[in-house]
């Protein structure tokens, strides 16, 4: 049987180094503070929201919650990112995605300071991250890097395919695993013989948003098979983009679904946070 990767202690080792950090700046005198900005009452973006303040409050890191109405115009949107771009007391800024539809997201995006972009969304920290400068990286993709390295698995010299090109996760994966000197590739919808392509895979990444829709036939015999996906299936049972049933015995590693990815954007947002109060955009 393959090696499980296990998100859930992965992210809970990070939270705690996360919060020895913080620790280590409080006796410096330097407090870290997140402004979370939440536009209208989306059931699964208040559980995220929740879930995020929850790890501040584990982390030792001041969240301040913003919790605007659905009719809420762009122009005060942007006007409070302004203030919380000019408090000093705020290290990091995060306005939970999707936005209601008159709000148009990337002009919010382009508004947060990249200096506290902990989300790693500004095109700014795109841009580093794509020319290898310092920034914040986006925190699913940071998250499996870390679920990879703390494995054990090896990146450098690995053929790694991507399926998904979204600028959350698949963009942001492809940097990440190319700056680790792996061979990388992105798949996508567009894509012909995805099978022929994915079974090249050392380091398969799935971010397609299908429910179980990668089987064992797109999956190399020992390939390390990494799963952003999640869903609930007709029993109302969380499942992933990749059928685990299936293709865990061909593979070498996995991620399950839960307990895989998952926590581990959470935990690279707690990193994010307590870099941008050490005062580096990482
Ligand atoms: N919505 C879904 N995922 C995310 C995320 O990582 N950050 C923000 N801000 N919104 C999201």
């Amino acid at each position: 049987m393959p090696q499980i990767i296990d998100g859930k202690a992965i992210s809970a080792q990070i939270k705690d180094e996360v919060k020895e950090q913080v620790a280590a700046l409080s006796e410096q005198g330097k407090k870290v503070c997140l402004a979370v900005i939440q536009v209208g009452n989306d059931p699964a973006s208040s559980v995220y929201v929740g879930n995020k303040k929850k790890a501040c409050a584990y982390v030792g890191i001041e969240s301040l919650a913003y919790e605007l109405a659905e009719e809420t115009t762009q122009e005060e949107l942007l006007s409070l990112i302004g203030e919380l771009n000019a408090k000093n007391e705020v290290n990091g800024i995060l306005v939970q995605l999707p936005l209601p539809k008159h709000i148009d997201e990337d002009a919010v995006i382009r508004a947060i300071a990249p200096k506290k972009d902990v989300d790693g969304f500004h095109p700014q920290s795109v841009g580093a991250l794509c020319i290898g400068q310092p920034g914040f990286v986006s925190c699913t993709p940071a998250g499996i890097i870390q679920l990879l390295k703390r494995s054990g698995i090896e990146i450098a010299g690995k053929e790694c395919v991507v399926v998904g090109r979204s600028n959350i996760v698949g963009k942001p994966m492809a940097l990440l695993l190319l700056r680790e000197n792996g061979t990388v590739t992105v798949a996508h919808s567009r894509t012909r013989n995805l099978k022929e392509v994915t079974k090249r895979a050392d380091i398969l990444v799935v971010a397609v948003g299908k429910p179980r829709m990668i089987t064992r036939d797109y999956v190399k015999e020992g390939a390390v098979v990494i799963d952003v996906g999640i869903h609930r299936n007709e029993n109302n049972k969380l499942c992933g983009d990749v059928d685990y049933e299936d293709v865990a015995p061909v593979c070498s590693a996995i991620t399950p679904v839960p307990g895989g990815v998952g926590p581990m954007t959470i935990a690279m947002l707690m990193y994010n946070c307590a870099n941008a109060g050490e005062g580096n955009g990482l």
